[in-house]
């Protein structure tokens, strides 16, 4: 056989590898990664835009706060904690390219539905317009469902999924009247693949996504308008700690198996991204997470694939922590 021959089978066997190997060095879905290569970029498409970022007193949001603060934007910082506001506020000033009266602290608690038109009117009245709303802020759980008092489904529901409904429905008549605006949701590869010990939590994420696909639908009269649902995985915050310390859902449950988690400031940029280039939905996160959400989207016996490989693991490692709080259980093989 000829030299060209074995060229060919070369290649052939070479490229589904190399593309393999790309794959899993991946941190987002492929439109993401298109867009991040060839999309617009972020310090063009959002400078001058007026930014409301619920959460934005820890984690994820603390850090969109502080990405968008150098990016020439106005910003309105809320969440319950007024204090923690403030020290975004002065990280934001001391770094970014702002003044004092670019940035609003609004604070606002997302159960609290009555309170959400009020704050929306004192945005209006500080800056005129909401360009952005980022629907960030929520909280989680970690135990078994059956285990769980009733009072932490409700928690997540109010928070996670009416805070974000009551809060998008108070801004979009006014980005209505303007015909123009983005809605960010923040959501979670938790909306979309099921996994055990956070019932509650990917119950409300799952409603979330509905909620956005659905509205999506409804917004096709209001071209102007965008909704972008963000997936990340697990990404380094406090929402762990924060959740150990809630009184609703304070428990004796174990500290959380610690996961690989995607570093903030990545995730963020990803975020920054799918905003600029109004991206529908997105997913964020290092491997094996999603590599698992592409097989749970497109793979007929994904149940099966997943639930033996990943899930039965994690319940085990969660028995065991139950049985030895005090044990080093970070150092346990983790899935
Ligand atoms: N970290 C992850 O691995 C991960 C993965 C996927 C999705 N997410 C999503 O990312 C978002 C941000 O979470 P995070 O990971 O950054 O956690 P975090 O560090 O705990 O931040 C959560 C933020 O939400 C705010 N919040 C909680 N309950 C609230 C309420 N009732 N009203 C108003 N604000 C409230 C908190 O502020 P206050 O306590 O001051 O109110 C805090 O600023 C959440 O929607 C979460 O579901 C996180």
């Amino acid at each position: 056989m000829d030299i060209e021959f074995w060229i060919l089978a070369l290649c052939a066997l070479l490229l589904p590898a190399f593309g393999l190997l790309s794959f899993l060095r991946l941190d987002s879905d492929l439109t993401l990664l298109w867009a991040s290569w060839m999309g617009r970029r972020p310090e063009q498409a959002l400078i001058g835009m007026v930014v409301w970022v619920t959460g934005a007193s820890s984690g994820i949001g603390e850090e969109l706060a502080f990405q968008l603060s150098k990016l020439g934007v106005s910003l309105v910082l809320s969440a319950r904690r007024a204090q923690e506001l403030e020290r975004v506020k002065r990280r934001c000033l001391e770094n970014g390219n702002m003044r004092e009266n670019d940035i609003l602290v609004l604070p606002l608690d997302l159960a609290d539905t009555s309170s959400h038109d009020i704050a929306t009117k004192a945005v209006l009245q500080e800056f005129g317009r909401i360009d952005i709303l980022v629907n960030n802020g929520g909280e989680t759980n970690y135990c078994f469902a059956v285990d769980a008092n009733l009072d932490v489904f409700k928690v997540l529901m109010e928070v996670n999924y009416l805070g974000t409904v009551s809060l998008t429905k108070s801004v979009l008549p006014h980005m209505m009247e303007r015909k123009q605006g983005k809605i960010v949701i923040m959501n979670s590869l938790a909306g979309i693949v099921p996994s055990p010990l956070c019932c509650g939590y990917i119950a409300s994420k799952h409603a979330l996504r509905g909620f956005a696909n659905a509205l999506r639908t409804e917004l096709l009269d209001h071209p102007g308008i965008t909704l972008s649902t963000i997936c990340p995985g697990p990404v380094h915050s406090n929402i762990y700690q924060n959740y150990l310390t809630r009184e609703a859902i304070k428990a004796r449950w174990p500290k959380p198996q610690e996961f690989p988690k995607m570093a903030t400031s990545r995730c963020v940029q990803l975020i920054l991204v799918s905003m600029a280039n109004d991206l529908e939905e997105v997913w964020i996160a290092n491997q094996p997470a999603l590599f698992r959400t592409y097989v749970w989207q497109y793979v007929p016996i994904r149940d099966w694939i997943i639930s033996r490989t990943q899930w039965k693991k994690r319940i085990e490692i969660f028995r065991i922590t139950m049985d030895d709080p005090e044990g080093d259980h970070d150092k346990r093989p983790s899935k």
